[in-house]
């Protein structure tokens, strides 16, 4: 019912010639998954990842977006300017950026109402970090990052926007939630989409990731998983080989 999507995430890693190796590589190890393939680069390798994935099955996204339309944002880019770019998905309110460079719930939602007014399609990033899980506040944390995430976002989107739940203490560290942990707690968000839209269209419109270590290994135990949708790749979406094999879980 709802098709799975395997996202790379790049973060700061490929110049512009390893992107095109990369992409050169990929293309013929992924050319018949049964999901959506994304990968998500560094705004300098955007427009040679869309010249190099034409034609093929991978589609290209960003890592951030800003929410003006244009102005006096030194540094940042807007949703046209990746969509002038044949850009199609976007990573907003990643762990990395909310620790690191001041990222807000409300930051996140200005931003995924910017992409999806451009047409773009929101990959949303949500998860506890360790102290917040050991005080028992995974619920907690997670309605609310949905909940201010999605303020005035409409029914009709539900389709554009893909939930990345990554629990922090997951991310690049080796250790993942068990397929159990992460399906039990996707379920969470899942039951917080019907309240806030309905629960048909939790269950049958809203794609939710794991994502945290994801890896050749454990990726057919965590897609076996029925609320798990897919995944997004950090570590693992560096190399062809991995990757592909994440995609053809
Ligand atoms: P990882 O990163 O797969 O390297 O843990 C995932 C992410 O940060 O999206």
């Amino acid at each position: 019912m709802r098709k799975p999507i395997i996202a790379g995430n790049w973060k700061m890693n490929n110049t512009i010639a390893e992107t095109k190796q990369l992409i050169a590589d990929l293309k013929p190890l992924v050319k018949d998954a049964k999901c959506d393939v994304v990968i998500c680069t560094p705004y300098t390798d955007l427009a040679t990842a869309v010249a190099e994935t034409k034609g093929s099955n991978i589609k290209v996204g960003a890592e951030n977006v800003h929410w003006a339309e244009k102005g006096a944002f030194t540094g940042e880019i807007s949703a046209k300017m990746l969509v002038e770019l044949g850009v199609e998905y976007v990573i907003i309110g990643h762990s990395e950026r909310r620790q690191y460079f001041g990222e807000t719930d409300q930051t996140v939602n200005a931003r995924v109402k910017a992409a999806l007014a451009a047409g773009l399609k929101v990959i949303l990033c949500i998860g506890e970090t360790l102290e917040e899980r050991e005080g028992g506040k995974v619920e907690e944390v997670l309605v609310r990052q949905t909940t201010e995430a999605f303020k005035d976002i409409d029914k009709s989107e539900l389709e554009n926007i893909v939930i990345a739940y990554e629990p922090v203490w997951a991310i690049g560290t080796g250790k993942t939630a068990t397929s159990q942990d992460a399906n039990d707690t996707i379920k969470i968000v899942r039951d917080t989409m019907a309240k806030l839209y309905c629960p048909k269209c939790a269950e049958e419109k809203v794609r939710i990731q794991y994502g945290g270590s994801m890896n050749p290994k454990n990726a057919s135990e965590l897609m076996a998983m029925e609320q798990i949708d897919g995944g997004l790749i950090g570590g693992a979406s560096l190399k062809a080989e991995d990757f592909s094999k994440v995609v053809n879980y």
